[in-house]
């Protein structure tokens, strides 16, 4: 599809930070450039593959529902990526890159559950409950919840996995509104979009939604927004509750990856051709439904 990036080189900005995917440069003082490489995690592990174009994918989808939810304040600065490098390091930027605001993080990840499934799955079978919200019981694996629930989670340092929270400890992080404000935006933003992916043929199981403050402490959507990255994406045509269905996203990997016998520490290990190609197409797939006109 296009020449891989795993990692950007860009003399032209000061880098911040490489994330597990995105390459982060400052623009001027209150700018970021953030690109999205090819760069592929799972288990919080970065692989030394590059899954070729999955960036682009990303960003794309990214953008998308920026514009979706265009009433909601969100970090895009308006400013073309291309213009604030080298030319010779536009190809780095082209199509997988933002000029974003550079906003103060909130300090946890605005989780969205809709189904049962991952580390909500496990919550409920040992407690009954997800970050302290409790559920009917005798739920089965994958079920679809009753409604919709914020469950959010610390952001870990490097190298080490979320936490998942109860909303006392996350109103005790932010501060009783913000955390109620934090959690209505959340759940809306899900709410909205899994009815809108569902009349395209894909359930959105869970996602996770980043904010952060801008000059006038105005919360404001940051980072990814509902990618195969950020969420878990099922096909509707193959849900069944009580099996985990295929996926449109890094499932597809981490079910090849349990075949192996890497112990989910790094190094992480190559990726054969066909599992590259399969998680390309499956986030292209993703991204073809959600946005073909
Ligand atoms: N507008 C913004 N201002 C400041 N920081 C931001 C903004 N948007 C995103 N970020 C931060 O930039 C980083 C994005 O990089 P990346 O997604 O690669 O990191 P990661 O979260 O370590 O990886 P992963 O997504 O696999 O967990 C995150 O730490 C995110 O919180
Ligand atoms: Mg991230």
């Amino acid at each position: 599809m296009s020449d891989a990036v795993f990692e950007t080189n860009i003399a032209s900005l000061p880098l911040i930070a490489r994330g597990k995917v995105r390459d982060i440069y400052a623009v001027g003082d209150d700018h970021l450039l953030m690109v999205t490489t090819d760069r592929l995690s799972a288990f919080d592990v970065v692989f030394p593959s590059p899954i070729p174009g999955k960036g682009k994918l990303l960003q794309a989808l990214s953008n998308f529902w920026f514009a979706y939810f265009h009433d909601i304040p969100n970090h895009l600065s308006g400013i073309d990526p291309e213009s604030v490098v080298s030319p010779n390091e536009r190809a780095q930027v082209q199509a997988r890159s933002m000029v974003v605001k550079r906003l103060s993080p909130l300090p946890l990840e605005a989780v969205v559950r809709g189904y049962l499934e991952g580390s909500g799955w496990q919550d409920y079978q040992n407690t009954g409950a997800i970050c302290g919200v409790s559920l009917p019981p005798g739920l089965q694996r994958a079920a679809k919840l009753p409604l919709p629930i914020f469950t959010p989670a610390t952001k870990a340092a490097v190298g080490d996995h979320d936490e998942n929270i109860g909303f006392e400890r996350a109103a005790k992080l932010l501060g009783q509104e913000r955390a109620d404000e934090v959690r209505h935006l959340s759940l809306r933003l899900y709410v909205e979009a899994s009815r809108y992916a569902d009349e395209r043929g894909i359930i959105i199981a869970d996602t996770k939604f980043e904010f952060g403050l801008d000059r006038d402490q105005r919360i404001t959507l940051m980072d990814e927004v509902l990618t195969p990255d950020s969420s878990r994406f099922w096909p509707k045509s193959s849900y069944e509750p009580g099996q985990s269905p295929p996926s449109f996203d890094k499932q597809f990997v981490r079910n090849w990856l349990e075949t192996q016998s890497w112990n989910k520490r790094p190094p992480a290990p190559e990726l054969p051709e066909a599992i590259v190609a399969g998680t390309l197409d499956r986030y292209q797939d993703a991204l073809h439904r959600l946005t073909a006109t």
